[in-house]
């Protein structure tokens, strides 16, 4: 068997779904559906398609993405890197006044164990795990993704309301799986202090 080039590939199966749906069209034009049955059968595929269409409009009103850049690291020499050392970690500015946080995941915590972020602000989280994989939500925002082993996983949000928000992790990871977690507290905008000490961005390390 010749190997198929990718787009080969895709078209293949998409003729494959297109007579599918063909035939699937012929069958059901052959057999006799009642009225009422075929009446529900629509109303059916319309609350398919409305629900679809729901998460689909959901997904680009909060943002929701999949990650659109790989980015590696060492994930074992992170106390090595430029970036990720102990002391880099956290909420800082970047040189263009931008606020950027470095966190780190390990059993069984995220890394500074709490940090205060403001309100209403765009703000780019950096998170790494310095073990095995881990994930990362925090409930009311966008906040959800893998942190896997080997790559950075970064994240735009920003948090519409001020209050104490806790960070959890939802991939399972080990035995203390269910403890692992951080909090976040949302500042007012014009109560947040930006840290003193501001980093100029990142730059690239070998790990
Ligand atoms: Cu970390 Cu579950």
């Amino acid at each position: 068997m010749q190997n198929k080039s990718f787009s080969e590939q895709t078209q293949d199966l998409i003729g494959k779904w297109v007579d599918f749906i063909k035939d699937f069209r012929a069958q059901m034009t052959s057999i006799h559906v009642d009225r009422l049955e075929r009446k529900w059968i629509n109303i059916t595929l319309l609350t398919v398609c409305l629900l679809v269409a729901i998460i689909t409009i959901d997904a680009f009103w909060h943002g929701i993405n999949p990650p659109g850049k790989v980015e590696t690291i060492d994930s074992a020499k992170l106390h090595l890197s430029k970036e990720f050392a102990e002391s880099n970690l956290g909420v800082q500015l970047d040189g263009q006044g931008a606020i950027v946080i470095r966190m780190v995941a390990g059993r069984y915590s995220f890394f500074p164990k709490h940090i205060a972020v403001p309100a209403e602000t765009k703000l780019t989280f950096r998170w790494v795990s310095m073990d095995v994989l881990h994930g990362v939500h925090i409930p009311m925002t966008n906040m959800s993704t893998m942190i896997v082993p080997g790559y950075v996983a970064e994240i735009t949000t920003s948090f519409p309301k001020p209050g104490e928000y806790p960070v959890l992790c939802n991939e399972y990871c080990g035995l203390g799986h269910n403890h692992m977690w951080s909090n976040i507290s949302v500042i007012a905008k014009e109560d947040w202090k930006a840290p003193a000490k501001i980093i100029v961005n990142k730059e690239p390390d070998n790990g």
